[in-house]
């Protein structure tokens, strides 16, 4: 089976960022470095890997950076050679010829929904659908996005990305209402579900399953009128799950793909550091001195 491929690739990045106040009251979130590389960077990667050929950005008046991040800088790039820093050099070009970036403004926090709404001016309806990829979200390995587009191919609609999580810690989760669903040759197959609705933070006991939504989605154009039609929500936002939930209502198919691989949420402080010193110790040249100085540091 051939996978539909998507051309657009939704990044919102127009939030405030208050968890991580007060470093982005000047420094946007997206920007903050996983070891040495901003984690939109890694997220742009992954939406190439999968096949986009546009990232678009969603960004707000104050946040010009994020996307300067990945604009053309052969004049720094043509210093470092000059200096013999090549290596550094292919560093810094990586952005930049990742994939082609484009922005839309969100002029106010308005909430996701609202976010991912003002990318419909650069979405050609013809796509058919297309991704969105939370930055402050690290789903790993990559690749979940490869198999979201098989499962839409098969079944159409929208397809959404799912963590199991311990009942225990479910209550911190946008959690999945599923039936069993068949796919391909495989009946009930496990890791992709029918999604009948979804519960915000439910109690362990109450939760429905324990898929908790994770920040990919592949969307069909058909939210951006459910985006229209859905009022704010939870904090006073349009909410992404309340349009969702509206084309669910309607008899849209969407489906949840349930990824069994690893997670950092850089959304705040404390799972930040997880993710910076996950990625450090893999690092060749920070890695094993890492490793000998926490091994003291926790031995102290
Ligand atoms: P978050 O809620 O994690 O980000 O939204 P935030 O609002 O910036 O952070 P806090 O809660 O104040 O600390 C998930 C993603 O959606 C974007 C954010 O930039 C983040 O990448 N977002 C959120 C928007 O682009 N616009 C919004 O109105 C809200």
């Amino acid at each position: 089976m051939t996978a539909t491929p998507f051309r657009s690739a939704v990044v919102p990045a127009a939030g405030l960022g208050t968890r991580f106040l007060p470093t982005t009251k000047t420094v946007p979130k997206e920007l903050l470095p996983v070891v040495d590389t901003p984690g939109i960077e890694l997220v742009a990667a992954e939406a190439a890997q999968a096949g986009a050929e546009q990232l678009l950005i969603v960004t707000s008046p104050g946040k010009d950076a994020v996307a300067a991040h990945f604009a053309d800088s052969s004049e720094l790039e043509a210093t470092l050679a000059a200096r013999g820093k090549d290596a550094l050099a292919a560093k810094v070009r990586r952005a930049h010829e990742l994939i082609a970036v484009r922005t839309v403004t969100q002029d106010e926090p308005l909430g996701l929904g609202h976010a991912i709404g003002c990318a419909r001016e650069a979405i050609d309806p013809a796509e058919g659908c297309f991704a969105v990829l939370l930055p402050d979200d690290l789903v790993l390995p990559s690749g979940v996005l490869n198999t979201m587009s098989q499962v839409r191919a098969e079944k159409g609609g929208t397809v959404l990305c799912a963590f199991d999580i311990p009942r225990e810690e479910i209550s911190a989760y946008g959690v999945f209402d599923v039936g069993s669903t068949s796919f391909g040759d495989v009946a009930d197959a496990p890791d992709v579900k029918q999604v009948r609705g979804m519960v915000e933070k439910p109690a362990a006991a109450d939760a429905p399953s324990t898929f908790a939504a994770a920040g990919r989605y592949l969307l069909d154009v058909a939210v951006f009128d459910a985006i229209d039609r859905i009022t704010p929500g939870a904090g006073g936002e349009l909410q992404i799950t309340d349009a969702i939930a509206l084309l669910i209502s309607e008899g849209h198919p969407v489906h949840v793909v349930v990824h069994r691989g690893g997670r950092h949420d850089l959304g705040n402080p404390g799972s930040y550091v997880r993710a910076f010193v996950d990625f450090a110790l893999e690092h060749p040249d920070y890695g094993p001195e890492l490793r000998t100085w926490l091994a003291a540091r926790l031995a102290d």
